[in-house]
């Protein structure tokens, strides 16, 4: 016999975060509240370090949309954590273009750095590693993205010692 899946509770967000959502929504018409979705997502993301599918629910009620839509807005983006990540979010692109020019093998690398695999987190909470699609900077392959913000380009095997030991050193230091 199958278990009956876990209904899913909307989020009860902050005052605050109500706040932050009230600002985005108002950029739009009435009626069209639902096009502030990516926007509601990305405070949650800020704020939580991940939109999980209690956050999903939440928003879609906010928003008066389907909790699905709105889950298809969170899996459409991979900038959307749909699960907990390290601190810092390295995605590297591995599309073709990249792929020919070493963008697999800057994967590879931090993989073996780093000790884990593509999709893993270390167990210190500090790097989450993922593959990436194209970051409409193909002639730098490798190419990087850190935390969805800092593109990071030519990135060689020594500039990527120097991106995650330069991370870790800050983090020391914090
Ligand atoms: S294929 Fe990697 S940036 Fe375009």
């Amino acid at each position: 016999m199958s278990a009956t899946p876990r209904a899913i509770e909307p989020m009860a967000f902050s005052e605050a975060t109500l706040a932050r959502f009230a600002r985005e929504v108002a950029k739009y018409p009435p009626d069209q509240k639902q096009s502030a979705v990516m926007a509601c997502l990305s405070i949650v993301q800020q704020e939580q370090g991940w939109v999980s599918p209690e956050a999903e629910k939440g928003v879609a009620d906010y928003l008066g949309m389907p909790a699905m839509a709105v889950h298809e807005v969170t899996t459409f983006y991979n900038m959307y954590n749909q699960r907990p990540v390290g601190k810092f979010k390295l995605n590297v692109c591995t599309n073709l273009p990249c792929t020919l020019r070493d963008g697999g093998k800057a994967l590879q690398y931090l993989e073996r750095k780093l000790g884990i695999h593509m999709g893993e987190t270390t167990p210190d909470g500090l790097f989450t590693l993922q593959q990436s699609e194209c970051l409409g900077a193909c002639a730098d392959s490798p190419v990087m993205l850190v935390n969805d913000r800092h593109m990071c380009s030519f990135m060689t095997q020594d500039k990527l010692d120097q991106l995650i030991d330069g991370l870790k050193a800050a983090e020391d230091q914090a």
